[in-house]
């Protein structure tokens, strides 16, 4: 076992909620989610168990892709609150034992942005290089996506999403001869770029904030040669990181970037594994069913049935192996984020039934790295079908629908009429509630908070604690694996399958279950288990 000591210690054994500010609880009645709402709810957050709560945007913008268009990096959007709100937000959860990591956008602005305004203006401004202009209209903008055609000056500007994100320039790492605009990563103006959003993070860390989540981590440095790029993506992230690490020893950075092996190395704590790039179709392997199309941001193929879900055909190698990949990669150095879902994927309940839920949350609490757990995703919300394009939400609407607190027509969310919600509830009346699982002992929920204590309680179950496959398999077959540390060894079975199987493992000590999804019964003796595993179930033992 290779121990990790470049992450701060709280982190090797974290789990992150996902909060979503504007679905999470409206304290004041108009329909929007806020601070004060999630303050008010930290009792609740605290009883899931996590230790750190990321938190989407929640900054001064036009909304035209739900806060990921920043206008103002240093004022808290005044629907959520005020930064005071903020300052207290840190402190309440930090009474009750939580971390809190804010987003950061340090790729692209809001159009709306000041230094962007500036930048587009005829004269000259000190924000002209701070995006990506070609010197006039003539010029060539390369492979790049540019805008034309609505500034003053003379020249087109990069985007890195939509097209009121205009990018913020941190420079090329082999700038082109063909393009003469593209500046390299140390030209004096560039710099300056990346000295603003260092002082974005300092103004957070300062007030309490343990680190960031960070948006399109990956896309800051650009370039023909991968490689370059590669080394350029170090040397941006490595500076942040020292600095964090020299002023800020206990925040943390997680990327949005899904090739753990780069993005450690570039100095992340953590990286989400998500439905992006050659990860894709790993990820639907193990619970989505379907995979985006390149180069179609909001277009989903589907694809066979994936391991966890009822017509499962027992296809646990493709998740394992590419898993296994990225742990080899970043052995000692940071963590992979198996996620429950976010803010732009379908939700994990799409397709499942509620025993599909159970078996996915005793998946991703009992495998390697730091995971995330997305509001709602505990409870078994649903992906809700035909809500329109919220804020440039476009499909992920049905994924960012109101947290159901309760039973009732506004399911405890907001007093506001549920018309004027910020995108409407999913109207199934048996839609899941936390008042009602709450009461239950067999509900999703409670199994959920078992599992996160169990996942806290034992390191060998957290971001150190060895992975070994025992049994994966490209069909017919259940997942078994272990985690240890030291004097510590979990055993955990899944099986969605629609067949039971008997195993036999060669295995030291007894083993006791702590939890289970179905049937899965085990004897113990002279070093060797032998399980009987029933259709659709699963298991956490301890050796004792
Ligand atoms: C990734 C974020 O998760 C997504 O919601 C956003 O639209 C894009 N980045 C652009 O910032
Ligand atoms: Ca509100």
């Amino acid at each position: 076992m290779i121990r990790n000591d470049t992450t701060p210690r709280w982190f090797h054994n974290a789990v992150i909620y996902e909060i979503y500010p504007q679905s999470f609880y409206d304290s004041n009645g108009d329909g929007i989610g806020d601070l004060p709402g999630i303050i008010a709810k930290l009792d609740y957050v605290a009883s899931l168990g996590v230790n750190a709560v990321w938190l989407n945007p929640c900054f001064d913008s036009p909304f035209q892709d739900a806060g990921y268009d920043v206008r103002d990096y240093y004022r808290v959007a005044p629907r959520y609150g005020t930064n005071d709100d903020l300052r207290n937000l840190f402190a309440e959860a930090k009474k009750r034992g939580i971390r809190v990591l804010l987003d950061l956008v340090p790729g692209h602005t809001s159009i709306q942005h000041p230094w962007f305004v500036a930048s587009a203006s005829r004269g000259k401004t000190p924000y002209d290089d701070y995006y990506c202009w070609t010197r006039g209209r003539r010029e060539n903008p390369g492979n790049y996506r540019f805008v034309s055609g609505i500034a003053e000056r003379d020249g087109f500007f990069m985007i890195n999403y939509f097209s009121c994100q205009p990018a913020l320039n941190y420079g090329f790492a082999d700038p082109d001869p063909a393009c003469p605009w593209q500046m390299p990563t140390d030209h004096p103006e560039v710099r300056k770029v990346r000295e603003e959003m260092r002082k974005v993070m300092k103004f957070y860390l300062d007030m309490g904030c343990s680190g960031f989540r960070v948006d399109m981590a990956r896309t800051l440095v650009r370039g023909r040669d991968p490689e370059a790029v590669r080394h350029g993506l170090c040397e941006l992230w490595g500076d942040y990181r020292a600095w964090m690490r020299k002023n800020y020893p206990e925040a943390v950075l997680i990327s949005e970037w899904s090739r753990p092996g780069d993005s450690i190395s570039a100095g992340f704590d953590a990286d989400f594994l998500l439905s992006l790039h050659e990860f894709a179709p790993a990820f639907a392997s193990l619970y989505r069913n379907m995979v985006p199309v390149p180069e179609r941001p909001y277009e989903l193929r589907p694809t066979g049935p994936s391991f966890l879900s009822p017509e499962s055909t027992g296809n646990s190698r493709s998740f394992s192996a590419a898993m296994e990949r990225e742990l080899a990669k970043t052995a000692g150095r940071g963590y992979l984020s198996i996620v429950s879902g976010n803010h732009d994927l379908i939700r994990l309940r799409c397709g499942k039934t509620m025993t599909e839920m159970k078996l996915a949350m005793l998946a991703i609490f009992t495998l390697p790295g730091v995971p995330t757990l997305y509001y709602g995703d505990e409870i078994g919300m649903r992906y809700v079908e035909g809500v329109g394009n919220v804020e440039g939400s476009y499909d992920r609407g049905g994924s960012r629908t109101p947290m159901q607190w309760a039973p009732g027509a506004g399911a405890g969310f907001s007093t506001a009429d549920p018309k004027n919600f910020y995108l409407p509830l999913d109207p199934d009346p048996e839609r899941p509630n936390v008042a009602s699982e709450s009461a239950d002992p067999d509900s999703l929920l409670n199994l959920t908070r078992r599992l996160i204590a169990l996942r806290r309680a034992h390191a060998a179950l957290g971001g150190d604690g060895e992975y070994r496959t025992l049994e994966s398999a490209e069909r017919d077959a259940p997942w078994i694996f272990t985690r240890s540390l030291e004097n510590e060894r979990f055993l955990v079975v899944l099986n969605p399958c629609k067949t039971g199987f008997p195993r036999r493992f060669e295995l030291p000590g007894k083993m006791k279950r702590l939890e289970a999804v179905g049937e899965v019964a085990v004897t113990s003796d002279n070093g060797s288990v032998h399980l009987e595993i029933a259709p659709h179930s699963g298991a956490v033992f301890m050796q004792i």
